[in-house]
């Protein structure tokens, strides 16, 4: 018997991993994150399974529930929003299943930032302007930020920032930010990207609060950053007609001969 964690994807019910799908199929018991994860994800279900929201459940109620399907034998699907390696409580769960000895793996989900970056159509990291994507939060009512991981500290790199769970705070991310990438600094924020009702609005540090307006839905992301929609950048040295590399040799004495 093992319990497999399974990134469930940011929304679309075919933003999933094809492994994911198979042991969805297999197991007779799923739990799954009710807030985030599509209804969709779970036709995948075989018939007759037990499935169950663990929105409205506690962590000591949701062990329960494992452990009772890992006495009983059988297999559990664990399903969570994006993927499993940021705010998805897995490692809290993991943490548990090791102290009861219950066999587990983990099978990796495509991240609501990357479905973000997707809809607008954009790559974060263009060569001579941004190399680095910052993956963070503001500080929520259930979880406080680590001293030194503040917006601050991020932005003194120049990172893009892909700021989660944090929609409802635009104004302390347009004052924090602001100092360091400008006023003018280029901002997205999309909400439920990959959805059927995702939405996207493109601003600027400065009109950021005004494009917004009132937007209640929380589920969205900030993106933050000097790549998003620019055009004076440079071309990768990897594609140049003149870069010498392994799997395209150039000139008389290549730094990589083809040796067959
Ligand atoms: C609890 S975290 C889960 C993150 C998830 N594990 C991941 O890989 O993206 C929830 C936050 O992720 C972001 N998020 C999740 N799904 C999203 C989506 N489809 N569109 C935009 N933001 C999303 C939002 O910032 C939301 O507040």
């Amino acid at each position: 018997m093992t319990v497999h964690f399974i990134g469930a994807g940011p929304g679309a019910a075919d933003l999933l991993t094809l492994r994911g799908r198979d042991l969805i199929a297999a197991c007779p018991v799923c739990l799954y994150a009710g807030s985030l994860v599509p209804e969709a994800v779970l036709s995948h279900c075989p018939n007759g399974s037990k499935i169950i929201n663990t929105a409205p459940m506690s962590l000591d109620e949701i062990i329960a529930e494992i452990k009772a399907a890992h006495d009983a034998g059988h297999d559990v699907a664990r399903l969570h929003s994006g993927d499993l390696s940021v705010w998805s409580a897995m490692g809290e769960q993991l943490r548990r299943l090791r102290g009861l000895g219950i066999p587990y793996d983990v099978t990796p989900g495509v991240p609501s930032f990357a479905a973000g970056a997707a809809a607008l159509g954009a790559e974060l990291t263009l060569p001579g302007v941004v190399q680095s994507v910052v993956l963070t939060r503001t500080s929520g009512r259930a979880t406080s930020m680590p001293p030194g991981e503040t917006l601050e500290n991020f932005a003194m790199t120049g990172a893009v920032l892909a700021i989660h769970l944090s929609v409802h705070m635009l104004d302390r991310v347009v004052a924090e930010l602001t100092p360091h990438y400008g006023p003018d600094c280029p901002v997205a924020v999309i909400w439920r990207a990959s959805w059927p009702d995702q939405r996207i609005v493109r601003a600027t540090l400065e009109t950021l609060e005004t494009a917004v307006g009132a937007e209640m839905e929380r589920t969205a992301l900030i993106f933050v950053g000097r790549s998003l929609g620019a055009e004076d950048f440079d071309e990768s040295r990897l594609y140049a007609g003149d870069y010498d590399r392994r799997y395209r040799p150039v000139g008389t004495d290549p730094r990589f001969p083809e040796t067959s």
